[in-house]
């Protein structure tokens, strides 16, 4: 069977992705960030998952607001990223895994969660980011990949309460599988970050450091925020902590956090870094 191996999440800020493209990860500016990787790639090296499902939110590039789905998962041989407007550069096609995309759509469905089944899907930064800080740099991505997506874009987004059920529903979709796959579930974006408006810039260290350790302890204190409480906690992109908390909600073994690093600011964004280990 199908087993999580841990959970990993990370920011997905797309200035991390030109800093790589670059070369600049020992430039004073980035150092302190990229230096908190080391120890997931060491994990990620040892433990060799063979399929990452990355749970993040597209920013305008496959969705709009023409046709937002309030969570989409691919189910494609391949994920092509593009450009949505930060300048990134098109990376290799990261390879998906069908079948175990359609397992998991049929378990997901099953359990009521009615997900949008996209058999085309373009990955933006969200995606293309965390594929490149965690699984980049070694010539051929090492993992499968299944996308999993959720409007942060067009309110009303999830609950925080819904996005952990869903990853519930997630590792219950994950375990079913009868193949012998070690997955790592990935969370990505946040933490508080403001882009726009007149709280741009807006970052709130405390409460990032409190769901970095409430998320590992006690993921539910997380799910009694509204979104509208995130916001104001958060800053408008706050919000996609709903990610990590998907991602939180798959691991439902016994859970360690082996890993975590916090860095402010890294654009303007507080940048949180969480390994979390689920053990049988
Ligand atoms: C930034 C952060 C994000 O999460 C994002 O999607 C885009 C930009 C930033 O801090 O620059
Ligand atoms: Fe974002």
């Amino acid at each position: 069977m199908a087993r999580i191996v841990g959970g990993i999440s990370t920011s997905h800020i797309p200035a991390i992705g030109n800093a790589i493209a670059k070369g600049l990860q020992q430039e004073p500016y980035w150092k302190p960030f990229f230096d908190g990787y080391p120890p997931v790639y060491e994990w990620l090296d040892r433990v060799k998952p063979d399929v990452a499902v990355i749970v993040y939110n597209d920013h305008g590039l496959n969705f709009f607001l023409n046709s937002m789905p309030t969570f989409a998962i691919g189910a494609a041989a391949e994920y092509r990223n593009e450009d949505e407007g930060w300048g990134l550069r098109p990376l290799p096609p990261f390879p998906g895994d069908p079948k175990f995309s359609w397992h998991v759509i049929e378990s997901l469905v099953a359990d009521e969660f009615d997900i949008t089944i996209c058999q085309d899907l373009k990955v933006d930064h969200g995606f293309a980011v965390p594929m490149s800080l965690l699984f980049g740099g070694k010539g051929k991505w090492p993992v499968r990949t299944i996308p999993l997506e959720v409007n942060t874009v067009q309110h009303p987004l999830p609950t925080p309460a819904r996005c952990y059920k869903l990853g519930q529903a997630l590792g219950r979709a994950i375990e079913s599988y009868s193949q012998d796959l070690k997955v790592v579930v990935v969370g990505t974006g946040g933490m508080s970050h403001q882009l726009e408006g007149k709280r741009a810039g807006f970052i709130n260290k405390e409460f990032d450091l409190y769901c970095m350790q409430k998320i590992v302890t006690d993921p539910k204190a997380l799910t009694k925020y509204t979104i509208p409480e995130l916001v104001e906690l958060a800053g408008s992109q706050g919000p996609e902590l709903i990610m990590w908390l998907i991602m939180r909600g798959a691991l439902r073994g016994r859970v360690t956090k082996l890993h975590s690093n916090y860095h402010i600011p890294i654009s303007n964004t507080g940048a949180g870094l969480l390994l979390l280990e689920n053990a049988a």
